[in-house]
């Protein structure tokens, strides 16, 4: 193996910088070419690519984002764009791709990889940590810190002016981000995709707590689950208290990677290009109990499960 390609593709995820700096930096050392490509897999399709050294990624680890640029790409999943993803790789002399990403990503690239029999190991980067088998995904611990420093603000209006919050995380298809900050901003609620929405509790619990001299709450909801305005005009109408819906939305995505990321991203950097130079392939770098770990792409893309219960029931009982 002589040369290799990097891309960040789906949504970026704080982390994914320090990924990026460890592939192309760890990848060098070791004596390989690493190639970067811009824009994900629409890069590969339009040969958006150049070669990297050590000071194509100097000052980015402390940067939310991604230097490579990312985007969701449609095209990629016909045959004639991945006919031409193949082509630029068979031009560039590209012998393996590490790709960072999350669940959409590895599904593309399991597929392509088995499809032209190109070597791939994927690095799992997404503020959802929707990656089943490990742990945590690069970016998650970040967008939960960010979440968490919006939600503590509104806990200050929110006592002042006596109202009830409802504070809308991200999360389409996951609860994961909602059930973290629910436990570690202490809120009232948390209504999640996994567990059907029953407002009349919710309401019930609010008017509850009002009648025992409650004046202020704060209600997260996973995007995935409701919308906060929504919920907010209908917890006025069962409740008659003053209620304010705040939509955190894309700034969870930016910002500052964490140690606790940029450590994660810089040590499966490390692991993704030793994969690969040990002959794996098609496997998720993640890390579970504290161990660096290789998971299938087919296993790394199915519905990872959370202990929703647990941590719901936790988050009701020191309300
Ligand atoms: O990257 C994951 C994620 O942030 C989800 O939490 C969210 O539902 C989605 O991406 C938003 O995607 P987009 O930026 O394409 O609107």
């Amino acid at each position: 193996m002589k040369r290799i390609a990097v891309l960040t593709a789906g949504g970026d995820a704080p982390g994914m910088n320090p990924a990026i700096r460890s592939v192309v930096r760890y990848g060098t050392n070791k004596g390989l070419e690493v190639m970067g490509v811009f824009r994900g897999w629409w890069g590969l399709i339009n040969e958006e690519l150049k070669l990297f050294n050590h000071r194509s990624v100097s000052g980015i680890i402390n940067q939310g984002g991604t230097i490579l640029k990312t985007m969701r790409c449609s095209e990629f999943y016909t045959d004639e764009g991945q006919d031409r993803a193949y082509n630029t790789i068979k031009k560039h002399n590209i012998d393996a791709l590490v790709v960072i990403g999350g669940n959409g990503s590895f599904t593309a690239a399991d597929l392509f990889c088995k499809k032209y029999k190109v070597p791939c190991v994927g690095i799992a980067a997404s503020i959802d940590n929707d990656i089943n088998g490990i742990d945590t995904t690069i970016g998650s611990d970040t967008a939960i810190n960010t979440a968490l420093g919006a939600i503590d603000n509104i806990r200050d209006t929110a006592t002042s002016m006596e109202r009830v919050f409802v504070v809308e995380v991200m999360g389409r298809e996951s609860g994961f981000i909602a059930l973290k900050v629910a436990l570690a901003c202490g809120c009232e609620d948390v209504i999640i995709p996994e567990r059907k929405l029953d407002l009349e509790r919710v309401c019930h619990s609010i008017v509850n707590g009002n009648l025992r001299g409650k004046v202020s709450w704060i209600i997260i909801v996973a995007e995935g689950a409701g919308h906060a305005p929504d919920i907010a005009k209908d917890i006025t109408q069962m409740t008659t208290l003053e209620t304010r819906a705040v939509v955190l939305g894309h700034i969870q995505r930016g910002g500052r990677p964490t140690a606790f990321s940029r450590i994660l991203a810089v040590t499966l950097g490390q692991a993704a290009v030793d994969c690969l130079l040990s002959g794996t392939t098609n496997k998720v770098m993640g890390m579970s109990n504290g161990k660096i770990i290789e998971i299938d792409f087919q296993i790394a893309i199915q519905k990872k499960e959370l202990d929703v219960d647990r941590m719901y029931n936790l988050v009701k009982i020191l309300t």
